[in-house]
């Protein structure tokens, strides 16, 4: 597990933080990220979906063979979709949402991790 990623999560300071702790530091696959999804789903459509689209499916990060979506980032590696979501990706058009909770930021990555992988 990418540990600076990992204390991204630790170190914050809000409410769901004993949830999240529990999360990190349980095995691998960690497709069952300690947000609430329903919200999540609110924050991706409004915001994410303009450029990933509804299913997430609309930008691919890899190849038409082995395509890598925001389903697919969120469920394989969701300490690294969680960094994207929350500092953006420089040099893309990806921004930054550091201005949301770290509570909102795991709704939105427990919505991801129910979009399609391939
Ligand atoms: C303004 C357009 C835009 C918006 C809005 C946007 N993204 Fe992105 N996102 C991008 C682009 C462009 C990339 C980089 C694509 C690449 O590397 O090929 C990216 C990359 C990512 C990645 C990283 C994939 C990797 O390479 O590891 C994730 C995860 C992601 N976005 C999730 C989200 C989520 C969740 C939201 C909403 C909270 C969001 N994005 C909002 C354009 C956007």
């Amino acid at each position: 597990m990418d540990a600076d990623h990992r204390d991204l999560i630790l170190g914050q300071r809000c409410s769901g933080r004993a949830r999240r702790k529990r999360w990190a530091r349980s095995s691998p696959p960690y497709t069952n990220a300690p947000g609430n999804p329903r919200r999540g789903a609110q924050f991706f459509q409004t915001i994410c979906a303009v450029c990933h689209g509804f299913d997430g499916k609309a930008i691919n990060f890899h190849s038409a063979d082995d395509p890598e979506y925001v389903g697919t980032v969120a469920a394989d590696n969701p300490w690294e979709a969680l960094h994207k979501i929350r500092f953006g990706q420089p040099g893309v058009g990806m921004i930054a949402l550091t201005a949301l909770s770290m509570g909102t930021l795991v709704d939105i990555l427990s919505y991801a991790q129910t979009l399609p992988t391939k």
